[in-house]
């Protein structure tokens, strides 16, 4: 048996546990042969591929990023490079050169719907979900979100210490998409006082009367915002546009908006960090790893039972799966009632709507 493997989209950590485990868990239980593509789609598109072997593979279960390289606008179905041309037909014969018997495609949304559609042209192909957002539709957590949160919770901890030397209100702004998972979980293990959300739209006025009342009590503020939290009634804050994308809006900058607002009507001083993508960068958490090696390990055990079409994820605490059709291009978003929203308000931590 001979198995690609292919990583697209935004790099995440714990994408490298999951190109070891699926590598090995083939090469030991199956005896397949293992080729790695570079770049994602984009591999595929311009033919550059690589043998993974047990060597290959050693000494990544750690390590942050990708060791194959990853692309987020080479869609085989409107293709970059060549003004937006479909070369779908070139690709399934590069991979009929190859001789793969089956794909394994580890992505977020964007990457999942070109795996169902090459899938829907004969390519067997094995979804692995990933993101940093946790927004993918069929998976209770997606590897990489632990990470982040750990990242955001520490950069908050650390903002806390200069807020209160300044007597401060800081403002840390996450990524997250159009969901708020990072912002909430992350905010509420860094200890943060007002949290906004996308689903909870703001009111700017009941986050100047939370900063007025805890810069009289406390002396710092700190706001944990995620990059598509938006006011009532307006926008999200888009930072730039990226032509040729499977998701060509890039959020980030509601925390300068949000600066300016509070400091007219604020004694105190405001600050805003961007966090960006120290959220993406560096090593998996031991949470990530694990989950990383056991979704791996699911793909592959899928694909030595050739179950194709479908997407690997977890439900509950066991590993299951799902038809790629039913996540593609869907986004799971924070439920406004869900239990962390109750606990942060629970709390007395604002997120900006009461
Ligand atoms: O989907 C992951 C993510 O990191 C989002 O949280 C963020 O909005 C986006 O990707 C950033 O994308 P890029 O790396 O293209 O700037």
């Amino acid at each position: 048996m001979h198995v690609g493997v292919l990583t697209g989209g935004g790099d995440c950590p714990g994408l490298n546990a999951v190109i070891r485990a699926v590598t090995l868990s083939l090469i030991h239980e199956a005896g397949a042969r293992v080729t790695g593509i570079e770049q994602g789609f984009l591999g595929l598109v311009e033919r550059r591929a690589r043998p993974l072997d047990v060597p290959a593979v050693m000494d990544i279960v750690n390590l942050g990023g990708t060791i194959l390289g990853t692309h987020n606008r080479a869609n085989p179905f409107a293709y970059f490079d060549a003004g937006g041309a479909d070369v779908s037909a070139a690709v399934m014969d590069y991979v009929r050169e190859l001789g793969l018997d089956a794909l394994v495609v580890i992505g977020g949304d964007g990457t999942m719907t070109i795996a169902h559609k090459l899938g829907a042209l004969g390519l067997p192909i094995v979804g692995v979900p990933k993101t940093i957002d946790n927004d993918l539709m069929a998976s209770d957590r997606s590897f990489g979100f632990d990470s982040a949160v750990a990242v955001v919770a520490e950069a908050i901890m650390r903002l806390e210490t200069t807020a209160q030397s300044h007597r401060r209100v800081m403002l840390v702004e996450t990524m997250g998409r159009y969901a708020g998972w990072i912002a909430l979980e992350a905010g509420l293990a860094g200890g943060a006082d007002v949290i906004l959300i996308p689903e909870v739209p703001y009111d700017v006025a009941t986050v100047v009367a939370r900063c007025r009342a805890h810069q009289r009590s406390a002396g710092s503020t700190l706001i944990c915002v995620a990059e598509g939290a938006a006011p009532v009634g307006g926008q999200m804050t888009v930072e730039r546009r990226i032509a040729g994308s499977p998701d060509p809006l890039r959020l980030g900058g509601v925390v300068q908006t949000l600066r300016a607002e509070l400091e007219q009507h604020l004694d105190s001083e405001v600050r805003a960090t961007v966090l960006g993508h120290v959220q993406r960068g560096g090593p998996p958490t031991a949470f990530d790893r694990v989950l990383a090696t056991r979704l791996g390990c699911h793909a592959a055990e899928l694909v030595r039972a050739r179950q194709f079409g479908v997407m690997v994820a977890l439900q509950g605490d066991a590993m299951a799966s799902v038809p790629l059709a039913a996540v593609a291009g869907a986004c799971r978003t924070v439920p406004p009632d869900h239990e962390l929203i109750r606990a942060a308000r629970a709390l007395g931590v604002v997120l900006g709507d009461q």
